[in-house]
């Protein structure tokens, strides 16, 4: 399936948010519409694309797996109405038509039939979220019932569900921890044993999140940079048997692309550092882990926070201020 964006308008158009240079925000435009081309594909009517910190990512191009073309039209997955009627949650392979479009082409086997009368805005919103952590616990850390776990980073989209999905697959004690003081309040309701700040010096950092979690089993980490760099030592260092396992596991970046880590730790603890995304965990593994993470969502046992704005909007939907934790949802 592609699609030649600079081509003439016809029968076969749709509305689409298309990124013509990687310095500015997507625009309304119409487009011409791509064919589905293999067996597979399916033309379907989006009801509600996320926008997720990767679709940013991918168009402005700092993505990992940006290959750095242009025009695109963003989204990596939705909520949409397939020919037959069903409603699917569908993610896309990093093509040039991505889902933040009135019609797209979605892969059947990268999608999943939403129960009737599920909110598509709320799946739209989860999904991506939701699978950070969902993923890194059963595909990389393999969480048994009763481990503990560290979010480190609580306070995102990402990090708030990751509390939630820590115990609703059976983690033993949860610890949040993020930077603003406000929404880690919020995070006991969501499920946190406990949460810990990451404001002020390094040392009182450190002194909190050894108190705290020093002897937890996984860390998702949402932030490297600075406070990786702070709370991997303050765990190690603090744990009561150095030698148990501590799995670390990488899913984002939000604090910086970098840490220094000094070998001695990994000498000193059992530090197990990996990372989890497209790539560390097969497509078929992600794939595999969606169904059960979309009836949670479509339940309503996990809380998701979506800011529902029009497609036509999409170039003030990319820069409106949104608290931090709630996700854009456009819906054409
Ligand atoms: N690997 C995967 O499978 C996967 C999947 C989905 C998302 N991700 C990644 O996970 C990360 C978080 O995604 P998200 O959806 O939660 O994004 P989000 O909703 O934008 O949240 C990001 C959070 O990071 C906090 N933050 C920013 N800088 C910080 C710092 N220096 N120290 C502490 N907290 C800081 C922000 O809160 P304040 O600014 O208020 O402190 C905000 O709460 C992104 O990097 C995303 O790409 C990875």
């Amino acid at each position: 399936m592609s699609a030649p964006m600079s081509a003439p308008a016809s029968a076969g158009t749709t509305h689409a948010a298309v990124v013509r240079s990687f310095d500015a925000p997507p625009r309304y435009e119409a487009v011409p519409l791509p064919e589905p081309s293999a067996e597979h594909e399916i033309t379907v009517d989006v009801l509600a694309a996320g926008l997720h910190p990767r679709v940013r990512s991918a168009a402005d191009g700092s993505h990992y797996t940006s290959e750095g073309t242009l025009p695109l039209v963003p989204g990596i997955d939705g909520v949409g109405r397939a020919p037959d009627g069903e409603l699917l949650y569908f993610v896309l392979p990093g093509t040039a038509f991505g889902s933040m479009a009135e019609r797209t082409v979605a892969d059947r086997r990268r999608a999943l039939v939403l129960p009737a009368g599920t909110d598509p805005i709320a799946v739209a919103a989860g999904m991506n979220p939701g699978m950070s952590s969902w993923v890194a616990l059963r595909r990389r850390a393999g969480l048994r019932p009763g481990q503990d776990v560290l979010v480190l980073g609580a306070t995102g989209g990402a990090g708030r569900l990751a509390v939630q999905i820590a115990r609703a697959l059976g983690a033993g004690r949860v610890i949040g921890a993020g930077r603003d003081a406000e929404r880690l309040k919020l995070l006991p309701g969501l499920g946190a044993d406990e949460t810990v700040s990451l404001e002020g010096a390094d040392g009182d950092v450190a002194r909190r999140l050894g108190a705290a979690a020093a002897d937890v089993d996984v860390v998702l980490d949402y932030l490297w940079g600075r406070p990786a760099q702070q709370a991997m030592p303050a765990l190690a260092r603090a744990r009561a048997d150095r030698a148990e396992p501590l799995a670390w596991i990488q899913i984002g970046a939000v604090a910086g692309a970098d840490i220094a880590l000094p070998s001695a730790l990994l000498r000193a603890a059992n530090l197990r550092i990996m990372g989890s995304g497209q790539g560390s965990v097969g497509a078929a593994a992600i794939l595999a882990e969606l169904p059960e993470l979309a009836e949670r969502i479509s339940a309503g046992d996990l809380a998701v926070d979506p800011l529902a704005m029009p497609l036509a909007e999409v170039e003030r939907a990319w820069s409106a201020p949104v608290e931090p934790g709630r996700r854009v949802v456009l819906t054409p």
